[in-house]
């Protein structure tokens, strides 16, 4: 059997709990691989971790290898082929007295977690390390994660892919077809309410979705509005944030960049941007993907952008380099 090794941060948390099975089920890595996974926590979870670790062994997956359970960063990544950076706080809770409302409003309290994490991956982790986001604000830590890594032979993204599932989601209901039948879900920008769910380019059975729902009025002042605060509507009803479908999401990321995307398809993820489209080259900016069959992942180019879809691109690009501004002591 091959062998990989997978490093995942906040692994007591509650998406961890959802997400750690099922990156040793085979289902993630395929069947004949088996994972060694390094859990990171902070020192004070690690006991409460013991109980998870339990559980994993007790599901008896064959294609689980080595487990570690470590508060050292550095031991946690090292020759790790995959970081999947989720350990972080939560909005929805309250700290000194004060609710935290937006990601952006976790720059401050998350971002210094993600420069040592980020020194430590640059150092540590393989060469060709992916790393995967999902700690939000997730543009932003991706953005902290991958200049203080400051390794360009490995890959850094930051977590869309929720984001694509929902608006897929949306769309079939809305359309009454199957999910299945809705492919080129681009997700433009930040994780955020000013991200661009681009309803135009994504496709219902090779057709424009905005064209085969024909209803303006709905796509811009309910389907978007609906997907831009998903998150917080969870919060708002659980009580918690999203955890089983951002784990979900976590998994379909991890497939999407190691396999090759179908023909014609793409997938969703916030990566470094090269200057397409007219972003800030640098920017951890939501793109549509494409990963080809050397195992490269690129940007799709030449998808149209309407009028539209511009202003929406814009504002998320600005919201972006405001958090960038807001974070510029933590990049080197
Ligand atoms: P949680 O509070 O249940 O778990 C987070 C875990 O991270 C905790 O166990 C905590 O001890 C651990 N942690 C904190 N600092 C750490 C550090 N320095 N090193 C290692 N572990 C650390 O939270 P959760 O519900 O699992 O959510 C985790 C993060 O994911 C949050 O920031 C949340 O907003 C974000 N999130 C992102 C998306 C997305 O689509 N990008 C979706 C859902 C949630
Ligand atoms: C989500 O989109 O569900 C997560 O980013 C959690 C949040 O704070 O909204």
């Amino acid at each position: 059997m091959k062998e990989i090794n997978v490093a995942v941060t906040g692994g007591a948390g509650q998406i961890a709990y959802s997400l750690l099975p099922r990156l040793i089920s085979g289902e993630t890595f395929g069947e004949n691989t088996k994972v060694n996974l390094r859990l990171i926590e902070i020192p004070q979870v690690l006991e409460k971790l013991e109980g998870t670790i339990m559980e994993l062994i007790d599901c008896g997956f064959k294609q689980m290898g080595s487990l570690i359970a470590t508060a050292d960063i550095k031991e946690g990544v090292k020759d790790a082929d995959w970081v999947l950076l989720v350990g972080s706080i939560p909005r929805g809770i309250v700290i000194d007295g004060k609710k935290i409302e937006e990601r952006s409003d976790l720059l401050k309290i998350n971002g210094g977690i993600f420069t040592d994490q980020g020194s430590a991956i640059g150092k540590y982790a393989k060469p060709n390390a992916k790393i995967l986001v999902v700690g939000n604000p997730a543009n932003t830590n991706a953005l902290i994660g991958m200049n203080q890594a400051n390794n360009s032979s490995q890959q850094w993204f930051a977590m869309t892919a929720l984001d694509a599932n929902r608006a897929k989601a949306q769309l079939a209901t809305k359309a009454g077809v199957d999910i299945s039948d809705v492919t080129n879900m681009a997700i433009w920008g930040n994780h955020s309410p000013t991200m661009y769910p681009d309803p135009y380019n994504a496709l219902i059975n090779g057709v424009s979705a905005a064209e085969v729902i024909n209803d303006k009025e709905w796509i811009e002042n309910s389907y978007l509005p609906l997907v831009q605060q998903r998150g917080k509507a969870v919060i708002d009803a659980r009580g918690a944030s999203s955890a089983a479908s951002a784990a979900n999401a976590a998994i379909d990321t991890v497939k999407s960049v190691d396999n090759p995307t179908e023909k014609g398809d793409c997938f969703s993820a916030a990566i470094a941007s090269n200057g397409s489209y007219g972003v800030p080259k640098g920017l951890i900016f939501g793109y549509p993907l494409r990963t080809n069959l050397d195992g490269s992942v690129e940007i799709i180019q030449d998808i149209k952008i309407n009028e539209f879809a511009q202003s929406k691109i814009n504002s998320t690009t600005e919201e972006l380099l405001s958090e960038r501004e807001a974070v510029k002591d933590l990049l080197i």
